[in-house]
């Protein structure tokens, strides 16, 4: 078992896309730890199915990328982080190659030779992929290489609890000096220094009911940056993607958008399709399109799920593409080579988060967030398919480069105080925290779902601020666990989620009230832009949008 240094250059809380890739591009110049709060395997990166977008076909170009983006993204992307993003596309498929992850390759007009999968919102062919595992092809390359490296400590079941800045220690200035991470194995916290701190945490899709992500997407870094003093913005955008695996024991088994890219149609439980009364795309409009028309045609039917199809296809060709879902979906007695598969919509991507500029800096000097976490205005009110690698490895790159700069005068990493854990006794309610947690997910679900209205929000807002005060009673009192540190995180960001959706006055991309249903076009677009007003510990309101 590795044990923590005691202080490190650059601690990177995440071992997904995002906190691998920016460990892998510092390591030859620095020291660095990378703390997973479970296996290190197990964030979304993983479970990626359908691919990483880029620029390389000889028909494509960056222009239409950027203006698909900027579609998808319903007048609220920022056009110069979009721009950014797309024009490093090709050199970080490059760099992944160069790692060895193995792409799926065919000959073609791309000059490289990759096998390009087309998704919706994209008006060519442009993403790169390992058959329909690709997260599992990036992550487990990506690992490899990390292990691989000298300079890199990869710590498995640790989890951040808290940031430590000089402005919590009471001190002038607000730069980030290290954090308070709990070892899962011992059960002991430990204040760790560094010089950098990234947050590569992932998104926060588990504060619904349903979702696609796995358990520990809980918005750890958005919470923790939050409480640290940073902005956080644009969190009424949660994205739901259409087609997850309907079945009592799949709990949360996608079904990539690439079956629809190459010819899947969606059907009502009569078999006849439907996404014709909705959009001129069909099945590849843009996910909140899509997964509204869903959520609509099953609340008029009463229907418990719909169909996506390509059963019409080749089955050589559906078990050539697709050989992961062909197996999971036998797996639960679907063929999809013969028959259409139930999906329902699920919770999918956090296209909001902590503010950052295009190094990947945030509002708290030495303190970087990176992939999920972040907010860098590329995604605007709606992220379009596969566009999210290509964010985490972006500017994972970015930040590296930042990061690197300024290693020869950056301050040494300071002693920090212990945890005081003085004050607390070993709790006898864990049913308290079990039952916080499904109450917090279904209402999430039942009133910030894919369609709002005021009222729904202000009694989810209500309900929050309940659970914040019984959460934070509770923090302060008993001995902290994994579990309590995600329910804590999580019903933050629950709150910061409704506190956005309520600022927004208008439907745009995924953010759909009944009591505004159009975009307000009348006044400038604005992103919702929440300030914290507190800091060190007090987890509730008040914050402000601006
Ligand atoms: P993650 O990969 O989620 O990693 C988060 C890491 O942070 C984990 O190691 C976790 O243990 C760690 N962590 C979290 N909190 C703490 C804490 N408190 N302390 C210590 N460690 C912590 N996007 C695409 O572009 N293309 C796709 O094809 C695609 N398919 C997807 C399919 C599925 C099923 C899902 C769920 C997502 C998909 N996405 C896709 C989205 C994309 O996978 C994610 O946005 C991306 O992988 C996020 O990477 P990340 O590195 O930011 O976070
Ligand atoms: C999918 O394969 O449908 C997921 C793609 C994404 O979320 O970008």
């Amino acid at each position: 078992m590795t044990t923590p240094p005691d202080s490190t250059d650059v601690l990177i809380v995440g071992g997904g896309a995002a906190g691998l890739s920016l460990a892998l591009r510092l390591a030859d110049s620095t020291r660095v730890t990378v703390l997973a709060k479970g296996p290190l395997h197990e964030g979304s990166t993983y479970y990626a199915q359908g691919g990483v977008s880029a620029v390389l076909d000889a028909g494509d170009s960056i222009e239409s990328h950027v203006q698909d983006t900027l579609i998808a993204g319903a007048g609220l992307c920022h056009t110069d982080a979009v721009r950014f993003t797309v024009e490093h596309g090709r050199a970080v498929i490059e760099w992944l190659s160069a790692q060895g992850v193995p792409f799926t390759r065919e000959s073609n007009t791309s000059g490289a030779d990759y096998h390009l999968h087309r998704e919706g919102g994209h008006s060519h062919r442009r993403i790169v992929h390992a058959a329909d595992a690709t997260g599992r092809a990036i992550q487990t390359t990506l690992e490899e290489r990390a292990r691989e490296h000298s300079n890199i400590t990869l710590l498995d079941h640790y989890i951040a609890v808290d940031l430590i800045t000089r402005r919590k220690l009471g001190l002038d200035g607000n730069r980030c000096l290290g954090a308070y991470v709990l070892d899962r194995h011992s059960g002991r916290i430990k204040a760790l220094p560094a010089r950098f701190v990234a947050l590569a945490t992932g998104g926060a899709s588990r504060v619904y009911l349903y979702s696609s992500n796995p358990d520990g997407s809980t918005g750890d870094g958005i919470a923790m940056a939050w409480r640290a003093g940073c902005r956080v913005a644009n969190m009424e955008f949660m994205q739901f993607h259409p087609t997850c695996l309907y079945h009592p024991q799949a709990k949360n088994f996608l079904i990539s958008e690439a079956v629809r890219g190459e010819g899947g149609y969606l059907l009502l439980p009569d078999g006849s399709r439907f996404m014709r009364n909705f959009d001129v795309r069909m099945e590849l409009a843009p996910r909140d399109i899509v997964a509204r028309a869903i959520d609509h045609e099953m609340k008029r039917l009463g229907a418990e799920c719909v169909y996506l199809d390509i059963s019409y296809k080749p089955a050589d060709f559906i078990r050539e593409h697709f050989p992961n879902i062909y197996a999971k979906c036998m797996e639960y007695g679907f063929d999809m080579t013969r028959q259409p598969i139930p999906v329902v919509p699920a919770a999918h991507y956090t296209c909001g988060g902590v503010m950052t500029d295009l190094r990947a800096r945030t509002d708290v000097e030495s303190l970087y967030a990176v992939g999920e976490v972040a907010f860098t205005g590329l995604h605007g009110a709606n992220r379009m398919a596969s566009n999210s690698l290509l964010e985490c490895l972006v500017f994972a790159a970015a930040a590296a480069k930042d990061i690197r700069r300024q290693l020869d005068h950056a301050p040494e990493p300071p002693d920090l105080p212990e945890w005081d854990e003085s004050r607390v006794t070993d709790s006898d309610e864990e049913v308290v925290v079990s039952h916080n947690w499904a109450e917090l997910r279904q209402f999430m679900w039942d009133y910030v779902g894919i369609v709002r209205t005021d009222k729904r929000l202000q009694r989810a807002q209500h309900r929050v601020e309940l659970l914040l005060r019984e959460i934070g009673e509770y923090y302060g009192n008993f001995r902290i666990s994994g579990n309590l540190i995600e329910l804590r995180n999580l019903t933050q960001v629950a709150a910061l989620i409704i506190g956005c959706a309520l600022a927004r006055r208008e439907s745009r991309g995924l953010h759909y009230t009944l009591d505004y249903p159009k975009a307000n076009d009348s006044t400038p677009v604005r992103d919702t832009v929440l300030v914290p007003t507190h800091f060190a510990g007090r987890d509730s309101p008040p914050y402000w949008a601006s």
